[in-house]
């Protein structure tokens, strides 16, 4: 049998071990696992990791927030296949009175020509209502069984009441959804607001002094609880701090039905930043923590709490963060940080042995297809599954740099970073997009997933 493509000569990784295997693509699909596959087209993978494509389940392409537009789909889709991101996840965030549906279909039209990977969305309820209930069949239908509701963000006109959440858990648990939520306790961080102008503190550092660990472990204890009321199955966006990630390894030890993610942001960046001259630059919600709460959420990944790392990509270049003049409450909220997932997940992660290769892949492949409801079709190197292959050189040494970085940005957050470890080459559904380090996709040819629920055991 002769396949399209064969990877030669790589070891192929799965969250259960490395094994020497070639990787025969036909079309689309991947055909086999084995020795000695030939193909029509050979890649040569002596001594290089083949992982499944990295699935980043949280980003913010062309989003307009914080009174400016993020940066859009067709640069974050090419900088993410550099960085072997092989499908990622963003948003239809309903702008009221707009329905679900219509938010989907605008979303889609934005996206569809542009992206180069493959991409699903999750529908950001803003309104819940009656009619937002009827909608949710449909909605999971057309390929988008799981939601998000914001418990801040009133300016934007995103927030959610409690009672919204517990509905809306409620409705999506009949028809197998997942509500994820970004959890932040809008009234602390009020009053912390308020307090910060009254003492005069506008600077940058204010941002994490007016979000201590409190606004989010409160915010995700009260979700979880409202989730385990409701009986629905809860996710945590951007989890970022140490006593949250307790609180999500406690309830998981209950049987709660709960799922958390957390970044390389909250792994590797720290609150001292906020006091460089540039410190706006790293300013995202939730905030940067601390390195106690870097210690602890490294722990919790390890130990499988936290299930997914994602990015919450959502990328300003320095003109755009400018727009905070002075006063914190004005930065437009997010970072660039798909691009450099997977290898910082890699050198921070695996090569200085906080988290074993098997779990690496299962974060950023094997439980985001899982609980996302695109497993087995993506996530996994195996006959049948969608050709979503990263040939990783682990020897490879790299220094972030937003001068050769793909994505479109004048700073990066973790400019200078030394790794050791990067993809050279990416395959999308058995198409080769990037070669060598070389971009060589196209625009349109991602396509959008249509998710299934995921069974009720993640
Ligand atoms: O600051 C952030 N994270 N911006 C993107 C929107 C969100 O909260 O996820
Ligand atoms: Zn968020």
């Amino acid at each position: 049998m002769s396949y399209d493509i064969v990877i030669k000569g790589g070891r192929v990784v799965s969250s259960t071990g490395t094994t020497r295997a070639d990787v025969g693509i036909a079309g689309e699909k991947i055909a086999a696992t084995g020795l000695d596959l030939q193909g029509a087209q050979t890649i040569d993978a002596s001594g290089k990791l083949l992982l499944p494509g990295a699935m980043d389940v949280h980003n913010h392409f062309q989003l307009p927030f914080c009174g400016t537009v993020s940066a859009g789909f067709a640069n974050g889709s090419k900088a993410a296949a550099m960085g072997g991101v092989t499908t990622f996840l963003d948003f239809a965030i309903q702008v009221k009175p707009a329905s679900l549906m219509e938010t989907i279909a605008a979303r889609r039209a934005e996206a569809d020509p542009d992206v180069c990977i493959d991409y699903g969305l999750h529908a950001g309820i803003t309104d819940w209502n009656d009619d937002r209930a009827k909608e949710l069949p449909a909605v999971i239908k057309a390929g988008l069984p799981t939601f998000k509701m914001f418990m801040i963000y009133r300016s934007e006109g995103w927030q959610s009441t409690d009672a919204d959440l517990y509905c809306a858990l409620r409705e999506s648990a009949k028809y197998g959804g997942m509500v994820g939520v970004h959890a932040e306790n809008d009234d602390l961080i009020n009053l912390f607001h308020r307090e910060a102008e009254r003492d005069g503190l506008t600077g940058c550092y204010a941002h994490a002094l007016t979000r201590p660990t409190v606004t989010e472990s409160e915010a995700i204890a009260r979700a979880i609880k409202i989730a385990e009321a409701a009986g629905g199955r809860l996710y945590i966006f951007h989890l970022s701090t140490g006593c949250a990630a307790d609180i999500v390894h406690e309830s998981r030890r209950r049987g709660i039905d709960v799922h958390a993610e957390t970044g390389p942001q909250y792994l590797l960046l720290d609150d001292e930043l906020f006091k460089r001259e540039d410190g706006h630059h790293f300013a995202t919600c939730p905030p940067i923590r601390k390195a106690e709460d870097q210690d602890k959420l490294w722990q919790r990944l390890a130990d499988g709490s936290v299930e997914v790392l994602a990015t919450d990509t959502c990328t300003f270049n320095s003109r755009q963060k400018a727009m905070w003049a002075g006063d914190f409450r004005k930065i437009p909220f997010g970072m660039p940080g798909i691009e450099t997932l997977l290898p910082l997940t890699h050198a921070r992660g695996v090569g200085e042995g906080r988290i074993s290769l098997g779990r690496m892949v299962k974060a950023l492949s094997e439980n985001p297809a899982r609980l996302f409801g695109m497993w087995p079709r993506k996530g996994t190197i195996s006959a049948g599954s969608d050709a979503d292959v990263v040939v990783f050189d682990p020897e490879l040494e790299v220094v972030i740099s937003h001068e050769t970085l793909a994505t479109d940005c004048d700073y990066n957050p973790f400019e200078g970073t030394k790794v050791r470890g990067w993809p050279v080459t990416t395959l999308v559904r058995g198409k080769v997009v990037v070669r060598d380090r070389e971009f060589i996709g196209e625009p349109g040819y991602g396509k959008f997933i249509e998710r299934e629920p995921a069974p009720a055991d993640g």
